[in-house]
């Protein structure tokens, strides 16, 4: 029933939006689990704001940032249930549902941001997100947050030696979790909620993370050395239930669309600012020490991680490695 016809019957009932409040506005509720101030928090707000605009309000868009709502663990769950409308996790987070992702993770895959925006935004993109569709989720997009760099407490990682025996913090991604080991490191799954518990409590020594990330979640108050690094990506993957957008009408449905392409465009226009203004805030204070890795060891890298291609090549998907390759060199 309507707001007015409730409001009429009962004056003290509140106004149930997810029922239809107000005029039958349809909510959805996009839940996520980085800070406001980061290229993924910007842009749902971006995708509230332009779908709001597009539905003159019929569509109204609540954020749930830092995971206040749901976590890397029961996040895609509740997506596939229909408890929330909208997530936007990284595509590492996928890759136990779907291996072939696994692909977006390998190490020094990607050389430029332009490379990912191509990747990401191009058909073999959509390649991907059509993909989801078999879970009851519709795949709207994928957003870049940016490159990982490496963050520890100790010394600076700089040398492949460096990583012997650190605990190190992994999403769960087969690809990364070799990517670590193969530095003779100790990967730990850790759900990003829990990682500034595990630096505090020593459950971890290292982790790898963009810079706005590693900036809006203050992990540099633990951990003080930072190698610029830029060995891999990290991206979302922007998800609706399917069912959920399968009952909009029509009409809606472009406007969601539009919409999420909308606010694509401006994620990749900003997302590198975003990282390079943390960057500088980073560089302002005294006791967080930034390193670069040299070209002569990010060679010996590479090459350390040549067995993660085999494994991939051999195990997940020749075809998509090559796809990915063409398109980017
Ligand atoms: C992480 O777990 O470190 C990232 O996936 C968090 C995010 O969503 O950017």
């Amino acid at each position: 029933i309507g707001y007015q016809q409730q409001f009429w019957l009962d004056s003290s009932l509140p106004i149930d939006e997810e029922q239809g409040g107000l005029n039958d506005q349809i909510v959805i509720n996009f839940s996520h689990v980085v800070a406001e101030d980061t290229p993924k928090g910007q842009t749902a707000i971006k995708f509230a704001e332009l779908l709001e605009g597009k539905t003159d309000g019929r569509i109204r868009v609540v954020i749930y940032p830092n995971g206040m709502l749901y976590n890397d663990n029961n996040e895609l769950d509740a997506l596939e249930h229909g408890d929330v409308e909208m997530i936007a996790p990284t595509f590492s987070k996928m890759t136990k549902t779907l291996p072939t992702w696994q692909v977006l993770d390998l190490p020094y895959l990607f050389h430029t941001e332009d490379d990912v925006e191509r990747v990401l935004t191009g058909p073999f993109g959509e390649q991907l997100l059509n993909q989801l569709s078999r879970f009851n989720i519709k795949g709207l997009a994928f957003w870049n947050n940016g490159f990982k760099q490496m963050l520890t407490d100790g010394d600076p990682l700089l040398k492949v030696e460096d990583f012997q025996g650190l605990k190190i913090r992994a999403m769960p991604s087969k690809v990364l979790q070799q990517q670590f080991t193969l530095l003779h490191a100790n990967p730990v799954a850790t759900s990003f909620d829990e990682v500034y518990t595990g630096l505090e409590n020593k459950e971890l020594d290292a982790q790898e993370n963009t810079i706005s990330n590693i900036y809006s979640k203050g992990f540099y108050n633990l951990q003080k050395s930072l190698t610029i690094t830029n060995h891999g990506v990290l991206g979302y993957a922007v998800m609706m239930n399917e069912d959920f957008y399968n009952s909009l009408p029509s009409d809606l449905q472009e406007d969601v669309l539009e919409a999420i392409d909308e606010a694509t465009a401006w994620n990749f226009e900003h997302s590198k600012q975003m990282n390079d203004d943390n960057l500088k805030g980073l560089e302002q204070l005294p006791d967080v020490q930034i390193e670069t890795l040299t070209k002569a060891e990010q060679q010996r890298w590479q090459k350390l991680f040549k067995p993660i291609y085999n494994y991939y090549r051999k195990q997940v998907s020749e075809t998509f490695l090559q796809e990915i390759e063409k398109e980017i060199n």
